[in-house]
């Protein structure tokens, strides 16, 4: 089985990346990337070396850079994207490009090289906010409402039109917030991970009720894992953990775990259009795949703040830019 797998150096990307060569030894993967601030080569240190794996740097944007690269793939994981909703609202250009534009280059290019499954990673937030007492399904209305969540929903429908149109073999995965190593700091979990060990405020959006149902990235790479291989063709799968939390619980759980004061906490002037709750039923999943997570939030969180704590230096690089270095002394000099 050879992968094509688009965003590997990103961060759920590069933990799936990690996941597959563990789990399927004989998989040769091709990572493509474009590199953008969020991808790290760094993230992958560890596999750089392994025979099955090879990188690519290149944009999804690219037809004739995409069909050079994804010749001889069996299926595409289609993790590339810009991901942060808070660069969305302050600009959505590059969201539609690589999000909408990037999505329906690659359906096209899949086509063309006769790949027989289409993974898209898609996300909870194209259903919007979920009301108290609520859980979101695979047949809720589509309602997003940041431009970041407006780009994965229009990415979902080329993903639909392309399995009723061509018969393309694509399934989609819906995950909620994922937290774990790897993950870019502007993100909540690592971002006040960071600013409490330096003792510095940690920015807490509004009133800090908002909640998120937090899925520790392993487990979400172990569903997608399944939804690869499993998954029926042309359908949508959840992927929750049912560990709703606020934002406050969160950073206070941050606090009490790495022995800072909760006087750090600042509440800051509110995300516009902030959705208030996300919140995934992932029965569907659950019962027809047999996927459970094997973390709870309590065990996903501890070894998260271990995982940052002792790598406070791949942190600094991220906030610095310093990990491109990393890119310009393994790639650089090959042209
Ligand atoms: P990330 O921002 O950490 O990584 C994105 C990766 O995509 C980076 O390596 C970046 O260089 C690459 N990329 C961006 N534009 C590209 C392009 N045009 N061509 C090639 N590569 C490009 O994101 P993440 O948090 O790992 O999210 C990965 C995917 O999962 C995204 O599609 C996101 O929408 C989805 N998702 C994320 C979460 C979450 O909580 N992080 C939850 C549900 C779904
Ligand atoms: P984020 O990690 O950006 O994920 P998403 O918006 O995709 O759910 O934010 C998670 C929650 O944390 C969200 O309700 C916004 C909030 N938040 C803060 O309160 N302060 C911050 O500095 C950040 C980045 C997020």
């Amino acid at each position: 089985m050879r992968l094509f797998i688009t965003g590997g150096a990103g961060f759920i990307g590069s933990n799936f990346i990690r996941h597959m060569l563990g789990a399927y030894p004989e998989y040769q993967l091709v990572n493509f990337d474009k590199l953008t601030y969020a991808g790290n080569l760094e993230n992958l240190v560890d596999v750089a070396g392994n025979a099955n794996y090879s990188f690519v740097k290149g944009d999804i944007c690219d037809r004739a850079g995409v069909d050079q690269a994804i010749a001889g793939a069996d299926a595409v994981v289609n993790f590339a994207a810009e991901s942060h909703v808070d660069r969305s609202i302050e600009r959505a250009t590059e969201f539609i490009a690589a999000n909408v534009s990037g999505t329906q280059i690659l359906l096209d290019a899949a086509r063309g090289a006769g790949v027989t499954r289409f993974v898209q990673i898609s996300t909870d937030e194209v259903m919007g906010s979920c009301a108290e007492g609520e859980y979101f399904t695979e047949t809720s209305p589509l309602r997003p409402n940041s431009p970041y969540a407006a780009s994965k929903t229009a990415a979902e429908h080329f993903i639909r039109a392309a399995h009723v149109t061509f018969g393309l073999d694509v399934v989609t995965t819906r995950a909620s917030n994922n937290y774990g190593p790897f993950q870019f700091p502007e993100k909540l979990i690592p971002l006040m991970i960071s600013n409490a060990l330096e003792d510095r405020k940690l920015p807490v959006y509004g009133d800090g009720l908002n909640t998120r149902d937090w899925l520790y990235v392993e487990d979400c790479c172990r569903a997608i894992d399944l939804v690869m291989h499993k998954g029926r063709s042309g359908e949508v799968y959840n992927i929750g953990s049912r560990a709703e939390k606020t934002n406050l619980e969160i950073v206070r759980t941050l606090l009490d775990l790495l022995g800072k004061p909760h006087s750090l906490i600042s509440f800051v002037t509110d995300r516009l259009g902030h959705d208030r709750r996300y919140a995934t039923d992932p029965s569907k999943i659950e019962s027809e795949l047999g996927w459970t997570p094997r973390e709870t939030f309590e065990s996903g969180i501890e070894k998260t703040v271990c995982w940052y704590t002792e790598n406070s230096a791949w942190v600094e690089r991220a906030r610095s830019g310093g990990y491109r270095e990393y890119y310009e002394r393994m790639y650089g000099k090959r042209g």
